[in-house]
């Protein structure tokens, strides 16, 4: 298929991003439905699972390279400081210690315009200060403690809201709001749809700061031979750390090679190259020896990024029939010390039709680690707010919950007004209700009795996710019949190595032990982007089967060749190519790419563009039951049911690994993840894994998992939509309404801990 060169953009986490990328110009055939594939949508354990699951598997982590060395960073311990002055020298008189890196003595590289890479002025509890690379990981341990520093504390401000006062501690000159304005989206007349409304409820809700956490902490190798630089990294996107750190660098991409091999998990955490990476890079060219160095998991609490806070305040009217007639909305998010997205406002602004939809948001620094994209950014806050005003009004006008939202369904997107390519949302709340039991939940709510309340509640969800280009994927034979699939992406957990080869294995119908993945290398794949945005899977997928297409088309004409007939002559079932007219006569793969002696065979699939004129969006809904022990004021989460249109599944298994990780984690964010500071002293007191409460095997409810969907045919030639963040989405919400439910009386405030149930129900 010819080729042409297209601006093309799509939603990618916070925003519509903007790029050129070559496309094919035609368009192949949709699949069928998953029903007819025979590798595709079906339960196929991961290919590389034995590695894992076995600890072979080697990650960033367990790296060796011959004479690595070890880097330690030393961390602000204040708030808000200015050094005032540094001493290395006991340190650096340590036995085993190679070089310490301060402000002093380093390049003044910018960081994100904010800041340098070591700035003396410090603006968070665990900010940089000094980095010390040592023999051994103990040595550069020990190291630390021997720096002295002298600091100049400074007044600090750790609330979003206080952030914003005139008299509030400047963490930047350029003052304490983003930019120095709220965000504001507007369509319609506010007041006017109020005026229309028959009721008007207004609310105002805070969901809290979470910590990504992945299983993996954040680290680097790296390692310079002469001008060339290799980078191990567990990252999200190879391509956007190279581009990264080549610029801080000030190196030409061709001389440096980012690796990502296996890897446990990111959430947004790892989108980016990371500052560790940078300061590594630099230690390990002035002494000439390899560096890893690994975040700890107090630096992954205080610096790796967050899910930033959200103060919201939200109004909405509607006639008596439920129409919406105006909604008003209203945060401040604390983005930390450094730039980064708080917008909470997306769903409200797309969830439902509504003619007239204000919002305005404040993104704010505080003196708290910096934000950073979290599965599904701005969404469980914004749908944590917006799902429970939704069940607030209801209320209001004696409606179902569920028949509120149906009323208020749209079928076209209320920013553009494009139609959505598919929206299946419908079929998602009825077979979700179904799987419930919605009709066993409390009505009135919390006419329950006894000491264990029982409630259901539920909540929906609207992410981007269908990706685009570019994306790329090369596909190679080798002679004895097997293939390599090669792109820029990154497995992040998620199960891309498995539905590449599914693809491959589809296409060219030969076994998928045959297939060979690689991914997650800049030095030999293809540009992907980053993983992210629920975008991996819709993004690279197409490409990797228009590989395979054209990978047939030149079979075939080889097949055709060796066996002097015509290609409409030919048929093709299992990797072996027949001519219809004398079934003896027939050719392998094998013979095939063998008959071509030492030549590969190679093809490059792209990814296609997207339909103009239409929205790509998924949908869903989440169903809760809880049961709260009204004593302790426990909440025990009893069962969620999931049920979304996220176009086609790839894989079923992995499917559901991504389903159910969404949601465990929704429910942590529901219930017990919180990073506390202590306002006395701005510092972070949930440093660990012991005060940061995270969900346990013993919280996880039954999960039920239900796909409306089947390929969306007019998004791509495989038509997935991705299902990361839509997992994680409506958890929250529906797990606050179900308690709602339970116990009729409404808490505002996430997450749901034992003291807030009891102070809701006693005081
Ligand atoms: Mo993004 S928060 O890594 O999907």
């Amino acid at each position: 298929m010819a080729r042409k060169i297209v601006r093309s953009s799509f939603f990618f986490e916070e925003d519509y991003k903007e790029q050129m990328a070559e496309v094919p110009e035609g368009k192949l055939q949709p699949w069928p439905d998953n029903n007819q594939l025979r590798y595709i949508g079906k339960e196929i354990t991961r290919i590389d699972g034995y590695e894992k699951v076995s600890g072979s598997a080697v990650y960033t982590m367990d790296k060796m390279i011959s004479r690595m060395t070890y880097a330690k960073t030393l961390r602000c311990p204040h708030p808000h400081a200015r050094i005032q002055a540094i001493d290395t020298g006991e340190a650096l008189g340590l036995d085993g210690v190679l070089a310490i890196h301060t402000y002093e003595n380093t390049p003044e590289i910018e960081w994100y315009g904010n800041s340098y890479l070591y700035d003396p002025h410090l603006r968070y509890e665990g900010d940089e200060v000094a980095c010390v690379v040592a023999e051994t990981e103990a040595i550069a341990e020990e190291a630390l403690d021997l720096i002295r520093v002298e600091y100049e504390e400074l007044p600090f401000v750790i609330n979003g809201e206080e952030a914003m006062q005139e008299d509030a501690p400047k963490i930047h000159d350029s003052g304490n709001v983003i930019r120095g304005e709220p965000s504001q989206y507007s369509r319609g007349d506010v007041e006017k749809g109020f005026e229309d409304a028959n009721a008007v409820v207004e609310g105002s809700y805070y969901a809290q700061v979470e910590i990504h956490n992945p299983t993996e902490p954040h680290c680097s190798v790296v390692n310079w031979e002469g001008e060339k630089l290799t980078v191990w990294d567990s990252t999200q996107g190879v391509y956007s750390v190279r581009d990264g750190v080549a610029g801080a660098l000030n190196m030409p991409t061709s001389k440096l090679r980012v690796i990502k091999e296996y890897m446990g998990g990111g959430f947004g955490s790892k989108l980016w190259e990371g500052k560790y990476t940078v300061m590594a890079a630099l230690l390990a060219r002035e002494i000439g020896r390899p560096v890893k160095i690994v975040v700890d998991r107090r630096g992954m609490h205080l610096a790796m990024g967050n899910r930033p806070d959200s103060q919201m305040t939200i109004r909405i009217g509607a006639k008596e029939d439920g129409t919406l007639t105006a909604i008003d909305y209203h945060s401040v998010g604390a983005a930390g010390a450094y730039s980064s997205g708080t917008g909470t406002g997306w769903p409200s602004v797309t969830m439902f039709k509504c003619p007239n939809v204000r919002t305005e948001e404040y993104s704010v620094f505080i003196n708290a680690g910096p934000g950073r994209p979290f599965r599904a950014p701005g969404r469980p806050q914004g749908h944590f707010s917006l799902d429970s005003a939704m069940d607030e009004l209801a209320e209001e006008l004696g409606m179902d919950p569920l028949e509120l939202r149906r009323k208020n369904f749209t079928d076209k997107d209320q920013v553009s007004g494009n139609p959505y390519t598919s929206n299946l949302l419908l079929d998602a709340y009825a077979q979700g209700a179904e799987a419930i039991g919605w009709d066993r939940r409390n009505d009135p709510a919390g006419s329950g009795s006894g000491r264990y309340r029982r409630g259901i509640g539920m909540a929906s969800q609207i992410w981007g996710g269908g990706g685009g280009p570019p994306a790329y994927a090369y596909l190679k034979l080798n002679r004895d019949g097997s293939a390599k699939v090669i792109a820029g992406t990154q497995d992040i957990g998620t199960g891309t190595y498995t539905f590449m080869a599914q693809i491959v294995a589809e296409v060219l119908e030969i076994p998928m032990d045959d297939i060979e993945v690689i991914l997650g290398d800049t030095g030999v794949a293809p540009y992907c982007g980053g993983s992210g945005g629920s975008t991996t899977a819709a993004s690279v997928s197409p490409a990797v089967r228009d590989a395979a297409e054209q990978m047939m088309q030149k079979l075939a004409s080889g097949a055709a060749a060796t066996l002097n007939i015509p290609e409409d002559q030919l048929q093709y079932a299992d990797g072996v190519f027949t001519d219809r007219n004398d079934d003896t006569r027939t050719r392998t793969v094998s013979d095939i790419v063998g008959e071509m002696h030492e030549q590969v065979l190679t093809t490059t699939g792209a990814r296609g563009e997207n339909p103009d004129k239409y929205a790509i969006n998924s949908f869903g809904a989440q169903f809760a039951e809880v049961e709260v022990d009204t004593l302790t004021g426990r909440i025990r989460v009893v069962k969620v049911v999931a049920a979304h249109d996220i176009g086609r599944v790839l894989n079923k298994t992995t499917l559901l690994n991504q389903m159910h990780g969404g949601i465990i984690q929704g429910l942590g964010y529901a219930l017990m993840e919180e990073r506390i500071m202590d306002r006395n002293t701005g510092k972070v007191l949930t440093d660990n894994l012991e005060k940061y409460k995270m969900p346990t095997v013993m919280d996880v409810p039954e999960i039920e998992v239900i796909i409306v969907s089947d390929g969306d045919s007019q998004i791509s030639n495989t038509g997935v939509k991705g299902v990361g963040e839509p997992a994680t989405i409506p958890t929250a919400p529906a797990i606050a309404n179900a308690v709602y439910n339970a116990l009729g009386v409404r808490i505002r405030s996430l997450p749901f801990t034992p003291d807030k149930v009891l102070d809701a129900l006693y005081s």
